[in-house]
Order: C-alpha cells, then structure tokens, then sequence
C-alpha cells in the first residue's frame, strides 16, 4: 500500500513502512547519512539524517522514522541546515576525519567551522597492528557501530569486537583489549568494508602509506605464509 505525505513542500508517494530516509531517496531529495549503511540496522546514532516533521518539537532521525500519510516534512529548513553543520563541527572537534573524503565533503556543504568547537576532548589512540589483515586506528573512529553491527547479527556472527567505556571513554574493541588473533575474528574484513573514517583500514593500504614497496609487503606476505 502507498502513502502520501509532504515532502519539502511537494506532495509525494512511497510504500507504507518506509523511513524518510528511503522515501526522500526514492523520490530523489538526498539527505545525508553517516551512522546509516544498507547493509547494517539502522541505529540512528549520529544524527545527521535528521528533518523537521510538522507537529514534532524534536528534529527527526530520517533513518529510522516510517513516513506516515499526510506527513509533512522538511529536510533542508534552516533549523536543520544549523543542526546538521554542528553535528559536523563537534565531530570534527572529537576525531580524526582527515580519511573520511564524505564528511568533508559534508563539512564544506553545511559551511561547517573545523575549529569552532575545542578538541580537548579528541580521541587519542595508538595505531594497533596486531594481525595480518588490518590496522585499527581509533584516533579515525567516530563510534558509528557499523564495523559491530557486522561482526554480530548483521552479517558475520562473530562477535570479536563491542563497545566498551561511556561517554568520552566510549570506544570500540575486543574484549579486554585482546590482539585480534586471540579473539573470535575469522578476518573476513566485512568491518572494515563498511568503516567510514579510515578506522578500520586494510593492512595493504597501511603499509603502502607506511612507503613500502608492493615488492616488499609481497616479501612480507610469502614469509608469513610460509611461517604457517
Ligand atoms: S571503527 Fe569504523 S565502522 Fe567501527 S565504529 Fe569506528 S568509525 Fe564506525
Ligand atoms: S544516519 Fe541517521 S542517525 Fe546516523
């Protein structure tokens, strides 16, 4: 069954049960999304998604709110314009996004100030190469649960990494810091497929970065199989 509602002033249709965010896409009004992937449940973390909907006093997470008949909805009024470009800014001020080319090309969009907000709060974390596969750097990682999500009932049934800490102290891991070796990962690389930061990164690209040669990690590679 189709529903209609209003959608930045246009009268448009979409199937009963889908999220404003599907409907806008469906009806060709991009609205920007961090937290969200197609492959993952939705978890409305990040709040970048979010619309005005008339009659809500609270801005709206288009990620996981159904569209509902006779809805009317605004994804660009200035209330949410300003919302979204702080959400940027108080990002930007708590991690490392220089590897994330969405958000900044989001931060240019929405005129978002790198350095309104202090960074006393950045997330400090040492680069951990601990398995042949991938690097974690959790300086990069803006807690947007996807690389879990996979690991667990999304995908893989793994299970290897969680969250740990609250608040500031808030952080991705293994349980109690173990190597990844030591841990249920079966290195299928789903988490870091679906990183949006550069937290989760491909051994390879690390050490391509890092100067080596393709020659040299191929060196390294045959002498870790080898070692098997
Ligand atoms: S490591 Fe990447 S995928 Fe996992 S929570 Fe952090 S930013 Fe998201
Ligand atoms: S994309 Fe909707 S809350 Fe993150």
């Amino acid at each position: 069954m189709a529903i209609t509602f209003l959608l930045d002033g246009s009268e448009v249709s979409a199937e009963d049960g889908k999220t404003l965010l599907e409907a806008a896409r469906e009806n060709g009004i991009e609205i920007p999304t961090i937290c969200f992937h197609k492959a993952t449940t939705a978890n409305a973390l990040c709040r970048i998604c979010v619309v005005e909907v008339e009659g809500m006093r609270l801005l709206q997470p288009a990620c996981i709110v159904k569209a509902g008949t006779g809805m009317k909805v605004q994804t660009r009024s200035e209330r949410v314009v300003r919302t979204r470009r702080t959400i940027l800014e108080m990002l930007t001020s708590t991690m490392d996004l220089s590897e994330s080319p969405e958000i900044q090309k989001m931060m240019r969009e929405y005129g978002a100030d790198a350095n309104r907000f202090p960074d006393s709060h950045r997330r400090v974390s040492e680069i951990k190469d601990d398995n042949p596969m991938y690097v974690r750097d959790y300086s990069k990682c803006l807690l947007c649960w996807r690389c879990v999500q996979v690991c667990a009932y999304d995908a893989q049934y793994t299970f290897a990494i969680n969250f740990s800490g609250r608040g500031f102290e808030t952080q991705i891991g293994t349980f109690y810091d173990r190597a990844i070796p030591e841990t249920s990962c079966v290195l299928c690389g789903q988490c870091v497929a679906v990183c949006p930061t550069g937290a989760l990164k491909p051994k390879r690209e690390f050490l391509l970065e890092q100067g080596m040669t393709p020659q040299q990690i191929g060196v390294l590679n045959s002498g870790r199989k080898k070692r098997k």
